[in-house]
């Protein structure tokens, strides 16, 4: 257990993608704060970082208030030490069609992505700028590009590609790189949820989506902690602003 080892931050990481790159991270020898709204279902992946030699801790915490990010900041500063990488990765959807889409479902999508990643990212800042060494990683989605029944979610995932961009200008000089994947289907509980939504069992919507993909498989939540974790590498440094699409094959 290395106590001086770089702490990183990761939202919704209690399963799915989230869960995938923390066990990555700590792995890759970060100290990994495993953030979701339920403290108690971070437990898992974080005894699993345990057991396997690292340092982890389970905060809970809604990424779209304003207190409840400030607060859990301050306590995984005080309790594995100052933050020096983030992932946004907390998502939900809330799909329909236009005509049916509520202004609560609206607004609850980018008050998740879009609000959260920049609470988020605003509160851990202070620290990687002092420090003068920080990565931040959020995640979009190839439904930036537009996908129907999606109107929210890819307003959001398009928006955070901006965020990306402009906080990788405005923070490079302090060290800091700022960058977004774009992942495309990945096999988790929020894609399970889609087939469900859409009356099709998962294995029949991913042999589906597995003949459109030209690397013809889906993907799986160690395929985005890689790239997570490319993007945290000390010699990744010179790389910010960039939005990677991890989707098995090449989308705009
Ligand atoms: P998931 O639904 O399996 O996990 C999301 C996690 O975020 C859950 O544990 C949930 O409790 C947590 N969460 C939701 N709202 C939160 C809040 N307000 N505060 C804190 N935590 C919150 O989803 P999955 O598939 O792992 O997705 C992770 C990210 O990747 C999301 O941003 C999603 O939009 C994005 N993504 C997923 C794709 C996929 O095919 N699964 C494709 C492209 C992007």
């Amino acid at each position: 257990m290395d106590k001086d080892s770089r702490v990183a931050v990761v939202t919704g990481a209690a399963r799915g993608i989230g869960a995938g790159v923390a066990r990555r991270l700590a792995a890759d020898g970060f100290a990994v704060a495993v953030l979701d709204l339920d403290e108690h279902a971070a437990a898992p992946v974080v005894a699993d970082i345990e057991a396997a030699g690292a340092r982890a801790l389970a905060v809970g915490v809604d990424v779209a208030d304003e207190a409840s990010v400030e607060a859990a900041v301050a306590r995984i500063a005080e309790s594995l030490g100052p933050p020096s990488a983030l992932v946004n990765n907390a998502g939900i959807t809330r799909d329909n069609l236009l005509f049916k889409m509520t202004s609560t479902d609206w607004d609850a999508v980018v008050n998740v992505h879009l609000r959260g990643a920049f609470l988020m990212s605003r509160a851990v800042q202070k620290y990687m700028s002092s420090s003068g060494w920080g990565r931040i990683v959020n995640l979009s989605s190839t439904s930036a590009l537009g996908n129907r029944g999606q109107a929210n979610y890819a307003a959001a995932k398009a928006g955070v590609q901006g965020f990306t961009k402009t906080l990788a200008l405005e923070l490079g000089r302090f060290g800091i790189t700022v960058n977004a994947i774009a992942p495309g289907f990945i096999a988790t509980d929020m894609t399970a949820a889609t087939a469900a939504r859409l009356g099709m069992s998962f294995d029949d919507m991913k042999i589906a989506a597995a003949k459109e993909i030209p690397v013809q498989r889906v993907g799986e939540p160690a395929d985005i902690a890689a790239a997570v974790s490319f993007f945290l590498r000390e010699d990744a440094s010179f790389v910010s602003g960039q939005i990677l699409y991890v989707a098995g094959g090449p989308k705009a």
